[in-house]
């Protein structure tokens, strides 16, 4: 049988049922009927049992203002005593918060007692620069202690943090500080990746270099290596010297549950990368709680995330969630790859990891080095810590999740392909591992509570086995509440006049299987991209590709790709002769690299391809499903009578 019609049940194990925070599909059932039955009553029960309020709230839901939901509107907490004071209050101050491996390998631990004088040195340090409740400060930091410490600050103060992917150029980065209005930048002088140390400062001067980052009175440099790293007089300090004198202790900001948290940038359909903002209260919330029901953690688990902070669920699952339960976790700097593809296998046996979380395109590559090489095959490890596995960010095939369970799983452990975005906070959609069969390929079904459901353009509901669009009914806790500084694009991208502003459009489709009705993703239904887990915009490539002095004209589009889930693949007009050969080949690369600087690595184009035009209907708009069919290789069977110039398909056809 195919891949794709080949149905497999997997039940959880009687025992993980009886043990679960969720136990059992009855149990998720009765979560399920109680928020149906009482929305609000729902949500306020688990926010008053799993946030500790500073003032409890008394409103649960504010829907006057809609789309511009508020959650527990006049409760007062602080994140960072969530995280930490509570959890040393109830006797945790010895427990290890953070195992940290370095790229070398070198291994640091700290307790939630260290951490909590850690976080309150910064927090104190980043008042006396000046940063108030409110204010924006952009952490641009590699995968480090000093990174979860850092956002745990700006918490602890009320500030606002952005975290910028490590990854980013320098133009993505003036852009987010631009954008934010950042008051501070937190940046390290070089980050190690592979067994190489790579320049992280000079990426920031080159972004102040650009303009647009005067907000910015102060960078604050880690020295993790010790590399050259220049020092701006007046603006840039050590973080060593600001903490020097610094307080042991510092005194919370009690900020309103809607208080912004954090900004986080993310692609869209259109324009620049959109400033997703969240909330303290809802977000924290959630966090907590996929934390207890979808990874279902215990005090004895050793919980590994093996997200960057600079991404969603690294905020989530790194930052965040795993801290307010108090959770021992793995914070981790290096590469799956290094020393070689069997370091993931290698962390988890020695550190008897219990909880892993991963995304399908690390599953594949390492499932490709283990064919290639048995010493690096998950077999050749002691993997009997682990009782869950986790998949995000990106659909997992059902080879991928059947080699994951097998090989990595033992048989034993459930996978939660948990399904979420940057704008929900937290899990979405996904299996249960106490509770919920799985399938293969299908993130299942909703988190208790999530108003799921699949529509047409209209917004009606369609019916179990036919694909729609994946709506949210309700407004639920941890939902993005703004764009930062565009409300406009906010209400346009995600409540949309076509459903009368009714529903959060997520911007996938999906479909319910007939008789489980069971959720499959199906895709972007938007020109957003998703490359080995990473959001890109097509419009944003074509700007930066257009940015280019050759270049007159291009267009991006995604192709199917075995490792990496989705390729990208751009066609573009050159503004001399189309070139051919060596010298198309010598350009191309000219134009990848390009783009590496004007977004970053992630966002090259795989797939490179020159024409004398573009395939454009008469009234000069690119047709670019026919592009996609071409990077596919598919034979063009789509009508295209309605051409201006149809000799360009073949030309297109041709890879360099
Ligand atoms: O297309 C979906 C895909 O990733 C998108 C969200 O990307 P981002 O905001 O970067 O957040 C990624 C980490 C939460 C979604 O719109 N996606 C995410 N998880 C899954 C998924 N597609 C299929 N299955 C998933 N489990």
């Amino acid at each position: 049988m195919s891949e794709a019609t080949e149905v497999r049940v997997y039940e959880p194990s009687a025992e993980l049922v009886r043990n679960a925070a969720v136990s059992g599909m009855d149990a998720y059932k009765a979560l399920c009927a109680e928020a149906e039955r009482d929305y609000e009553g729902y949500w306020a029960r688990l926010a008053r049992e799993h946030v500790t309020w500073q003032t409890p709230f008394t409103r649960t839901l504010n829907e006057d203002n809609r789309p511009f939901f508020k959650w527990f509107e006049d409760g007062k907490l602080n994140v960072s005593y969530n995280c930490l004071d509570r959890n040393i209050q109830a006797g945790l101050g010895d427990k290890t918060a953070i195992i940290f491996e370095a790229d070398d390998g070198t291994v640091t631990r700290v307790t939630y007692s260290e951490l909590l004088v850690r976080v309150s040195r910064l927090a104190n340090a980043l008042r006396a620069k000046g940063v108030k409740k409110g204010d924006r400060v952009v952490i641009y930091l590699p995968m480090s202690i000093e990174g979860i410490v850092a956002m745990q600050a700006c918490a602890r103060i009320g500030a606002t943090h952005s975290v910028v992917f490590g990854g980013f150029s320098a133009q993505s980065l003036r852009d987010r500080i631009s954008d934010a209005g950042a008051v501070m930048l937190i940046t390290s002088d070089e980050q190690c990746r592979g067994g190489k140390n790579i320049p992280l400062k000079p990426i920031v001067d080159e972004a102040f270099g650009m303009g647009g980052c005067e907000s910015c009175k102060t960078v604050i440099v880690y020295k993790r290596t010790g590399g050259a790293c220049n020092m701006v007089e007046g603006r840039d300090v050590w973080l060593h010297d600001v903490l020097q004198g610094q307080a042991d202790t510092c005194e919370p900001e009690w900020v309103e549950a809607e208080h912004p948290l954090f900004l986080l940038y993310t692609s869209g359909s259109t324009g620049k990368p959109k400033g997703v903002q969240h909330s303290s209260g809802g977000y924290l919330l959630h966090a907590i709680l996929t934390m207890k029901w979808t990874f279902d953690i215990k005090p004895t688990d050793v919980f590994w995330c093996t997200a960057d902070i600079g991404w969603v669920t690294g905020h989530t699952y790194i930052t965040y969630g795993p801290l307010a339960c108090g959770s021992t976790e793995i914070v981790f700097e290096g590469v799956p790859t290094y020393p070689d593809a069997g370091r993931f296998w290698k962390m988890i046996q020695d550190h008897k990891v219990s909880v892993f979380y991963t995304a399908p395109t690390a599953i594949r590559s390492l499932i490709k080095a283990a064919d290639a090489n048995e010493a690096v095959h998950p077999k050749s490890y002691d993997l009997s810590s682990l009782r869950i596995l986790g998949s995000v960010g990106e659909p997992i095939n059902p080879a991928a999740w059947e080699w994951y369970y097998q090989n990595v799983g033992g048989s034993r452990c459930p996978i939660v392909d948990t399904f979420w975005q940057t704008e929900t906070g937290g899990h979405m959609i996904t299996p249960l591992p106490g509770a919920t069969p799985m399938i293969p390929g299908s993130c299942t079904l909703p988190f208790p509570g999530i108003q799921a459901a699949i529509v047409d353009e209209t917004g009606n509901d369609v019916p179990w086995g036919q694909g729609g669009i994946l709506v949210v009914k309700k407004p639920w806790p941890s939902m993005i509440r703004t764009i930062y500084g565009d409300p406009d694009r906010f209400v346009k991208s995600y409540y949309p006049a076509d459903f009368q502003g009714r529903y959060y459009l997520a911007g996938d489709g999906a479909i319910r299987d007939a008789k489980t009705g069971y959720f499959t993703i199906t895709g972007r239904i938007d020109d957003v991209l998703n490359v080995s887990g990473h959001r890109m915009g097509t419009m944003e490539i074509e700007s930066a590709l257009v940015a280019h002095p050759l270049v007159a004209e291009a267009a991006v589009v995604g192709r199917p790709d075995d490792l990496t889930g989705e390729a990208i693949c751009a066609f573009v007009v050159l503004k001399r002769s189309r070139p051919t050969g060596d010298e198309a080949k010598q350009i191309a690369n000219e134009l990848r690299n390009w783009v590496g600087k004007e977004i970053g690595p992630i966002a090259k184009p795989k797939d490179l391809r020159f024409g004398d035009n573009l395939p454009k209907t008469r009234s000069g708009k690119i047709m670019r499903r026919l592009l996609r069919s071409i990077a596919k290789g598919e034979q063009i069977t789509q009508d295209t009578s309605t051409l201006e110039n149809p000799a360009i398909l073949d030309q297109l056809a041709q890879t360099l």
